[in-house]
């Protein structure tokens, strides 16, 4: 298996938002919107580079089993978000299958689509909670989401060279 995910796997998510989170870093933190769209006013193109994208079982140890729905299957997209072709974010994306119905289908046909791009154009789209966490100098956070109703959840970690931390801490 790739390592290039485990930055995102060493998250320690905070049950209260932490003090010292200035208002610059909270507005990247807990923004609702797309990410895709906030990275495109700091380059000129957003790529993603998917580094792992296809259907797992509860065997495979899954850290989100407890967050979600059981189902038999689940659908697992990890990938590298890149500003002008440099690495700002880590995002790990895992769907019940029981989720991939309908227009949900498409989450499973992204490709190099953001998903983004599908997520924040659905109608359908509510959040359950955002969770703030860290990884030693790294932050990220964890959404659970749902598309008419269906779970999943997103996990995002910011890499070093991201515009996130160019903001005031
Ligand atoms: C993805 O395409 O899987 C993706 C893109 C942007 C994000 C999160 C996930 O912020």
């Amino acid at each position: 298996m790739t390592d290039a995910l485990s930055p995102l796997r060493a998250l320690h998510f905070f049950d209260v938002l932490p003090q010292e989170l200035s208002a610059g870093w909270l507005d990247w933190l807990l923004l609702e919107d797309s990410m895709t769209k906030r990275f495109e006013q700091y380059c000129s193109r957003v790529t993603v580079r998917i580094v792992r994208e296809g259907f797992i079982s509860q065997d495979d140890s899954l850290p989100e089993a407890g967050l979600l729905p059981l189902d038999s299957r689940y659908w697992l997209r990890e990938i590298i978000l890149c500003g002008d072709e440099e690495p700002w974010l880590l995002a790990r994306t895992v769907v019940p299958e029981s989720t991939l119905e309908g227009p949900e289908l498409a989450l499973q046909q992204l490709g190099s689509t953001p998903l983004g791009r599908y997520l924040f154009s659905s109608s359908s789209l509510t959040r359950d909670y955002i969770q703030v966490g860290r990884s030693e100098a790294l932050w990220g956070r964890r959404s659970r989401l749902r598309l008419s109703g269906k779970p999943l959840l997103l996990t995002e970690l910011f890499l070093p060279n991201s515009p996130l931390y160019k903001e005031e801490r």
